[in-house]
């Protein structure tokens, strides 16, 4: 099954930000996992990269860190050298400074301890969010439901104060959004955006970001709290070096916006595939045990993440190219997991798919999704809480996507509904 057209090689454009808004990119994947899956692309304002679209070339890309370096950033952009220093998170860095960043927290993030001391907060959070958007006959899906539910989780790991959680929930949106006008001033494809290149996401609100980080942090210092601003406050890496400041301005926007977006779009882009598809959303509600088994299902077709970006350490043969050192290559997670090659008839949902190795949060990387135990807990208790209570839900109007090539996201999703 397939629902969109067909797009021929020579109009392949990955970087016409418009066609991802127009939920056009689909087409164009296609094309070029069947005719060049390792396909050059020159940019308008850049300078030029490789686009790899099949899943089995992706995973290899993704697990070779010494060739395939996230040293030289991770998006679309051609970063300035000198700003590389002072807009490095552990996303921008490799090897054993890379793991000693990593493992500061990363065991508040394994499934176990998210069990302990988050499911039961979560659970309720959840059924709070969908009480209040049920009280409605209609509403915006992404505002009611999906929208500011995995930041309030986020405020919660950090401990920022309730009456902060909307001021994080706008700053996350301008960040990730900033190709899209109408999440921010800046974009950053626009000439205004070269004054803040200095900045991550070239956004002047990431100075707003670190002064409000930071505040956290000093009031915390010295401090025994279990927070994750705590730990980064008071814990030193195992590599003896100690965060810079900047390393914690960047871990801290890294945190406050790598789980928001993303995570609203697991939520957004599952719910519109299950209404496209109804026989599963119909499965999963009589046996809701198929939304536990079926989870990897659902990560795979909603796909939030369309990329992410290495640069050639030296020259490498890939799918019979020749990638010369210093090129810019990415990997397109989305592709992947459209890829009949190793998911039949992949377009369809189908929760009762076995070993669904997707491509979602990357695979084989050292930079694996740090919060994927947590990003799968989320989706699981929204349907869970979710789906029973649903008698019906139909579309309500028109659908509008995040003008992107980075998140694979929808801004409104009108519905209605009849609760049970
Ligand atoms: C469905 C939701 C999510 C998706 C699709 C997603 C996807 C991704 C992807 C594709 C990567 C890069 C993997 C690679 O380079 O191979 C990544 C990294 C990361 N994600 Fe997520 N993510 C999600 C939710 C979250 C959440 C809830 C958090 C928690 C704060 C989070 C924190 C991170 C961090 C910190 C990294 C960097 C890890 C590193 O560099 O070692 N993500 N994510």
């Amino acid at each position: 099954m397939t629902e969109h057209e067909s797009v021929p090689l020579s109009e392949v454009d990955l970087s016409d930000l418009d066609r991802f808004r127009d939920d056009l990119a689909w087409g164009q994947f296609d094309t070029l996992r069947r005719e060049d899956p390792v396909h050059w692309s020159e940019e308008p304002a850049g300078r030029g990269f490789w686009s790899v679209t099949r899943y089995d070339d992706i995973w290899a890309v993704d697990k070779d860190t010494e060739v395939f370096t996230s040293e030289e950033f991770v998006n679309l952009e051609d970063v300035d050298p000198e700003f590389m220093d002072l807009r490095r998170s552990m996303l921008e860095t490799d090897g054993p400074r890379h793991q000693a960043m990593r493992a500061l927290i990363a065991r508040e993030f394994s499934p176990r301890n998210l069990m302990k001391n988050y499911e039961g907060f979560l659970r309720e959070l959840t059924r709070q969010t969908v009480d209040e958007a049920l009280q409605h006959d209609e509403f915006d899906f992404v505002e009611k439901v999906s929208g500011d539910f995995p930041i309030q989780v986020l405020a919660r790991l950090l401990d920022v104060p309730k009456e902060d959680t909307g001021q994080l929930i706008a700053w996350g949106d301008e960040m990730v959004g900033n190709t899209d006008p109408d999440y921010t001033k800046f974009p950053f494809d626009s000439p205004e955006s070269e004054k803040y290149k200095h900045l991550p996401f070239r956004s002047p609100t990431t100075q707003e970001v670190f002064d409000y980080g930071r505040a956290l942090r000093d009031g915390r210092k010295g401090g025994d709290g279990t927070d994750l601003v705590s730990v980064l406050a008071n814990k030193v890496p195992m590599d003896g070096v100690p965060l810079s400041d900047t390393d914690f301005d960047n871990y801290f926007l890294l945190l406050v916006i790598a789980g928001n977006e993303t995570t609203r779009q697991a939520i957004s882009n599952t719910m519109l595939g299950l209404m496209r598809q109804r026989d599963q959303l119909r499965a999963m509600q009589e046996d809701p045990s198929l939304i536990t088994t079926g989870l990897e299902e659902l990560l795979r077709w909603a796909s939030p993440v369309y990329h992410f970006r290495r640069t050639a350490t030296r020259e490498v043969e890939l799918g019979g190219k020749t990638i010369a050192e210093g090129d810019k290559v990415v990997m397109w997670f989305a592709s992947g997991n459209r890829d009949d090659s190793h998911f039949e008839d992949p377009y369809r949902i189908d929760v009762r798919r076995t070993n669904v190795d997707h491509l979602t949060f990357g695979k084989g990387s050292p930079h694996l999704c740090l919060g994927n135990a947590l990003a799968r807990m989320e989706v699981r208790l929204m349907f869970e809480e979710l789906l029973p209570r649903l008698a019906d839900i139909e579309l309500a109007g028109d659908v509008a996507r995040v003008r992107s090539n980075f998140v694979n996201g929808i801004k409104t999703f009108p519905v209605a509904v009849k609760p049970r």
